[in-house]
């Protein structure tokens, strides 16, 4: 099965063969690990490394945990939370919890905010369940998660006791450092590790975001085999027109360079609104440096058109955009005649749904080329694990050739220390004394 289909004919570029070439010398040094950042390049290959005894340990501590708790809290941010939700929304019923009978455990998600009504709520609303956790953070020290899991862990410690919980939460973390590694190692916590060389936002393909989703019920076999095939068709020595992240890279590299500063990704279907997630941390994180760097924005349609679609049209001409477009859904639904045609929609009588989604895609599509917003069409055939598996490792190395392009390391994210900073120094965390009168003088 073709997984996915990229058309640049709507973008209004004709890449060079400067363009070309240069995308082709991108995707090479990521082969051969002489660029930028080159110590986090283990997501490369990842797919094709996974074997079934992976999966399988996998899916072993999911189903161990599916058996103890109909509640399954996933902790983590960033590149340790996105690319499990995105996966998990795309991949799911969004009104499943309105079925009567639940089949599979549900996993929500904590650690990616510090909100206080966030966490009392979930914590309330976690009474009612039997309670299991997936704790994640490479880095074993990011506030956002350890906070979560300091109640949560609690929590599951005061209902069940210690032993216990050791049966209830598994830990994805560091191979041998961090706090989150040795806490794991001292309660005897089932542990999945982050592979040194695969980065936060590249690491959707490991336990980080294989492990939550084989909690969920998702196909994960599926995914990656998805994965795999998308890292065959963009491996170092396929040509550049049969490779579609060299094509993407290249096209967006292209319009950057004509004045669109602004990548929009949209999609008809609402449950890919966290892939557009994922996305922008990924690029955003990648590209956003050294003043350059395309800004990643997201749309989901058509609800944005009535919002955000009045700007796309005639709003300052910076933007272009990339729709991810699904060829099939998963059910059918017709619209039906009405004998009184109050609304004058008997027109559709008998089309289905899709037909009408696809009209509204076809119709916005040149609405905003005439309004002066080129278009990138990224087909996949449905959404399903396998389709959104290539979308992921598409995704990747696409960004990972962009990043090279605009000549940038895509791989590191200096800029997402300052926050801490100042919010450690603003909490009074101890080592942090001078910078605390100094920030506090600024208030
Ligand atoms: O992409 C990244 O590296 C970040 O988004 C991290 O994933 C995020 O900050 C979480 O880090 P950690 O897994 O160390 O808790």
């Amino acid at each position: 099965m073709k997984t996915l289909k990229l058309d640049i004919s709507k973008s209004g570029i004709a890449l060079s063969d400067e363009m070309k070439a240069a995308a082709l010398e991108a995707n090479a040094l990521l082969h051969s690990g002489r660029g930028a950042g080159n110590d986090f390049l283990g997501w490369v290959h990842l797919p094709s490394s996974i074997d079934d005894k992976q999966i399988a340990a996998i899916e072993q501590a999911a189903a161990h945990l599916r058996e103890k708790a109909d509640l399954i809290v996933c902790i983590g941010i960033g590149g340790s939370y996105l690319g499990a939700k995105a996966v998990l929304e795309a991949m799911s019923d969004p009104f499943k919890l309105l079925h009567k009978r639940q089949d599979a455990p549900t996993v929500v998600f904590a650690g990616q905010n510090i909100s206080e009504d966030y966490i009392h709520e979930l914590m309330e609303a976690s009474k009612e369940h039997s309670l299991g956790a997936i704790v994640i953070s490479k880095s074993g020290t990011t506030t956002e998660p350890a906070i979560a899991f300091r109640l949560i862990k609690a929590e599951i410690e005061k209902r069940y006791g210690k032993a216990e919980a050791a049966q209830r939460i598994v830990a994805v973390t560091d191979r041998a450092r961090g706090a989150l590694k040795t806490l794991a190692t001292q309660e005897g916590y089932p542990t999945f590790v982050i592979p040194d060389d695969v980065g936060g936002r590249y690491s959707v393909l490991t336990p980080v975001g294989l492990l939550p989703l084989a909690a969920a019920g998702v196909d994960i076999a599926a995914l990656v085999h998805g994965a795999q095939a998308m890292e065959r068709a963009t491996a170092e020595g396929v040509s550049f027109d049969e490779n579609p992240a060299a094509v993407y890279a290249a096209t967006r590299n292209a319009l950057y360079k004509e004045g669109k500063k602004i990548e929009i990704l949209g999609s008809y279907e609402p449950k890919l609104q966290y892939v557009n997630e994922w996305w922008k941390q990924l690029y955003g994180e990648s590209e956003g440096k050294q003043g350059k760097g395309i800004f990643p924005a997201s749309v989901t349609l058509t609800a944005d058109l009535h919002s955000m679609g009045q700007y796309i049209q005639e709003g300052e001409r910076t933007l272009f955009e990339t729709i991810i477009s699904v060829a099939q859904p998963a059910h059918e639904v017709r619209i039906d005649a009405d004998d009184e045609n109050l609304d004058g929609l008997n027109f559709l009588a008998g089309k289905r749904i899709s037909e009408v989604n696809r009209m509204a895609e076809l119709g916005v599509q040149l609405a905003h080329i005439d309004g002066g917003v080129p278009n990138i069409r990224i087909e996949i055939p449905r959404i399903e694990a396998e389709a959104v598996g290539a979308l992921l490792y598409f995704f990747e190395k696409a960004c990972g050739i962009s990043g090279y392009l605009l000549g940038v390391n895509p791989f590191d994210q200096p800029g997402v220390e300052a926050y801490k900073k100042n919010m450690f120094a603003l909490l009074d965390k101890p080592g942090y004394e001078e910078a605390s009168k100094a920030i506090k003088a600024r208030l």
